[in-house]
């Protein structure tokens, strides 16, 4: 049996968000810069978001006429995601995959040349949608009492827009 954890995110919101306020950076007084681990969030963020979305396009453009049909019928390289209609791929790669790690495509592609398999990232992110999938379907399942109906986890329960997962509250 194989179940494909397509990101709920993808499924339920397509139109990109936009990105957290500039108020996160409140706590921190002008001229008190403590140096910090993480990137500058709002320009950085819109950097990325915009150089996905323009990925996006110009494939979307390749494949104009195709968009609904399967997957697999329409780009050469898929081992997981083979039953989505195109776009819907697309918008996986989009919100699912990029905006859950916080990357942009090529972190685990080479730009233009999306069927090949030269980055591990990409073939981690098969692994990881694997994994996803004996959570939700070994694990998940059998946790009596959840509030569900549908307890789920997906690339963004842990990642939440970075690629390495916290293990520690800030
Ligand atoms: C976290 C890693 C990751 C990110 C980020 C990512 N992809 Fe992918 N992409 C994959 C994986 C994994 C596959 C193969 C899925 C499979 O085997 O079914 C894939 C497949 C594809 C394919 C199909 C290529 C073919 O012919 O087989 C296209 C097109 C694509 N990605 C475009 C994009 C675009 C555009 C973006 C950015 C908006 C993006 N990807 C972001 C991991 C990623
Ligand atoms: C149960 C938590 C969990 C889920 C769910 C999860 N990941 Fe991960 N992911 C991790 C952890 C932990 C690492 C390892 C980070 C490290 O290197 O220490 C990781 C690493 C990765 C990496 C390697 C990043 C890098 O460049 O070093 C990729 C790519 C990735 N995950 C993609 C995905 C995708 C795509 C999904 C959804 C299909 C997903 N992950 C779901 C926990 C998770």
């Amino acid at each position: 049996m194989i179940v494909v954890v397509a990101c709920t995110t993808a499924r339920t919101s397509e139109t990109p968000q936009p990105s957290p306020s500039p108020g996160t950076s409140q706590t921190t007084a002008p001229g008190n810069a403590a140096p910090s681990a993480t990137a500058p969030a709002g320009t950085q963020t819109d950097s990325v978001t915009r150089e996905r979305e323009r990925y996006v396009a110009e494939v979307m453009q390749e494949i104009a006429g195709r968009e609904q049909q399967p997957a697999s019928q329409v780009f050469k390289n898929l081992k997981t995601l083979t039953n989505v209609p195109a776009a819907r791929l697309l918008s996986i790669m989009n919100i699912g995959y990029g905006k859950s790690l916080g990357v942009s495509c090529t972190h685990c592609h080479v730009a233009g040349e999306w069927d090949r398999d030269d980055k591990p990232q990409k073939q981690i992110a098969r692994d990881m949608s694997a994994m996803a999938t004996a959570i939700n379907t070994q694990l998940l399942r059998n946790i009596p009492n959840l509030k569900g109906p549908n307890a789920l986890v997906n690339c963004t329960t842990c990642h939440r827009g970075q690629v390495k997962p916290a293990l520690n509250l800030p």
